[in-house]
């Protein structure tokens, strides 16, 4: 299945209720959380309080929490505590994988592991069948509005010859607007981060247009 998860790092955060809402309301259930601890990654973004209030205002949404943080496991149940369903670490943040997936899979959530760009895709090969997702890096991880890297279409295709006989999800996050996420989808991504691309304009528009798009490919 394809999903569809807006970031909300590019939300306006002085309207994050009314904005939320709307992007759930289109049509977008899962909402992406960008989890920054200015040490990983050169920015800083929010942390588990940030979490909690969405999790307030969409009792029913899939929160995706993408943890772009030095050693994460120190805030995973922080994490699990705020209403996370799925918690994303970083292979390069860590010093245990299997610790961290162990940890994540005990407090009952749904475990992705992500790499940025640089690294290479046959490093999540040994863990594959403990996942539930792989998260490719189509930018380096700290902002958005950076543009996609191309060199990402050969990672996506190879991280979906690794997921397919697992039934493990294979998400892109970075730079995918409408002009390109048909090619991102061909390349073998099912699960769509979108930041600018959904926050920027018309958020039901944007929305809607990506989800047709997802659709359409099913
Ligand atoms: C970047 C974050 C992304 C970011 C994507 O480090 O992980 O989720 O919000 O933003 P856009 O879609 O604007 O590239
Ligand atoms: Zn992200």
């Amino acid at each position: 299945m394809n999903i569809l998860a807006p970031s909300m790092l590019s939300i306006d955060f002085g309207n994050i209720e009314r904005d939320l809402n709307e992007v759930y309301n289109a049509g977008a259930n899962t909402i992406h959380v960008d989890i920054m601890d200015g040490a990983f990654v050169p920015n800083i973004s929010f942390g588990p309080p940030v979490l909690k209030y969405v999790r307030k205002i969409l009792p029913d949404a899939f929160l995706d929490v993408h943890m772009m943080v030095q050693e994460p496991s120190r805030y995973f149940k922080h994490m699990a505590e705020a209403g996370a369903d799925n918690i994303t670490f970083h292979y390069e943040a860590t010093t245990d994988v299997d610790r961290d997936i162990s940890l994540i899979r005990e407090m009952g959530l749904r475990v992705g592991m992500s790499i940025k760009p640089a690294t290479p895709v046959s490093v999540l090969a040994p863990y594959i069948d403990k996942l539930d997702q792989i998260l490719i890096m189509s930018v380096e991880p700290g902002f958005g509005g950076q543009s996609f890297m191309p060199e990402a279409f050969d990672r996506l295709r190879e991280a979906r010859r690794m997921a397919e006989p697992y039934g493990v999800d294979v998400e892109v996050d970075g730079g995918i607007y409408l002009d390109n996420v048909r090619d991102i989808l061909d390349a073998g991504a099912n699960m769509i981060v979108t930041g600018s691309a959904v926050f920027k304009g018309n958020i039901t528009d944007n929305v809607k247009s990506f989800l047709s798009i997802l659709n359409e490919k099913m």
